[in-house]
């Protein structure tokens, strides 16, 4: 695949004071690929992906989107957020809010769309993502897997150019994972650029073009699924998937 980069990160490093977290983090997402993110707790895995939407300042080191150097502040930075949509563990819906309004204020706040065209795109998204019937509810009235697929209808309401997702299944109860999955797993057959932190190795087996692996804030290993879980070259990769696979 000839690679157009999207998301490039160069020899990035971010420290929270003596704690190096990235190291010389350098790596580039395609335009359309699918990253997967797998690594121990603490291997600076959130960072990463916080670094790329800017939510963490990095002391060294280049980040750039479709080109451009990340912004520092301001009006483009608020365009860069709604660029880079993050999907976090936590939902983070608006609970006094409805299902239809949560997805429908960054479109109006942000991407200044009418009221009534940004209703009219977040009824589209929530039929994407298996709610159309849903839109009136609020959030404690849906179960913990309908929230996390409110939470992506809205990333994908600002009409991102990428979507982050840091551990989106990890809160769930079992039986709504898959829920979640699939609906992510149809974003990367329709295209869509996304960095997914997951220990959900089935996803990562059927939907990921790359796994990375990290380990105290580096990269140890950036290739194929299909090439790392079969034989990983690390001993750090071997003893994680040891221990991950065990059960
Ligand atoms: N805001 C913070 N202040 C201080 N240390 C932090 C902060 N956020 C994360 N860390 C530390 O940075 C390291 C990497 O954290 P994180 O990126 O959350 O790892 P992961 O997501 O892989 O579990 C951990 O040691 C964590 O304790
Ligand atoms: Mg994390």
């Amino acid at each position: 695949m000839a690679v157009d980069p999207l998301i490039e990160l160069r020899d990035v490093n971010k420290y929270f004071g003596e704690l190096h977290v990235l190291q010389d983090v350098s790596l580039t997402v395609g335009r359309g690929e699918v990253v997967v993110v797998i690594g121990p707790s603490g291997s600076g895995k959130s960072t990463l992906c916080r670094a790329i939407n800017r939510l963490e300042p990095i002391a060294s080191g280049t980040i750039t989107l479709d080109g451009e150097p990340l912004p520092e502040e301001g009006k483009s930075l608020a365009r860069l957020r709604s660029e880079v949509g993050m999907v976090f563990q936590s939902f983070n819906l608006f609970a006094h809010k409805t299902v239809l309004q949560n997805i429908s204020l960054g479109q109006v706040k942000v991407r200044r769309r009418k009221k009534d065209e940004a209703d009219r795109r977040s009824r589209e998204l929530l039929d994407r993502v298996g709610l159309a019937d849903q839109a009136d509810k609020y959030p404690a009235q849906l179960s913990g897997g309908q929230q996390q697929r409110v939470a992506i209808a809205r990333a994908l309401a600002m009409d991102p150019k990428a979507l982050l997702f840091d551990e989106p299944t990890s809160a769930l109860d079992p039986e709504m994972i898959n829920e979640v999955l699939e609906v992510m797993r149809q974003l990367a057959h329709d295209g869509m650029t996304m960095v997914v932190v997951t220990h959900e190795m089935g996803f990562a087996r059927s939907a990921a073009n790359r796994v990375l692996f990290m380990a105290d804030g580096r990269i140890v290993e950036d290739r194929t699924p299909e090439e790392f879980f079969t034989a990983p070259r690390s001993d750090r990769a071997k003893d994680f998937l040891s221990k991950i696979l065990k059960h």
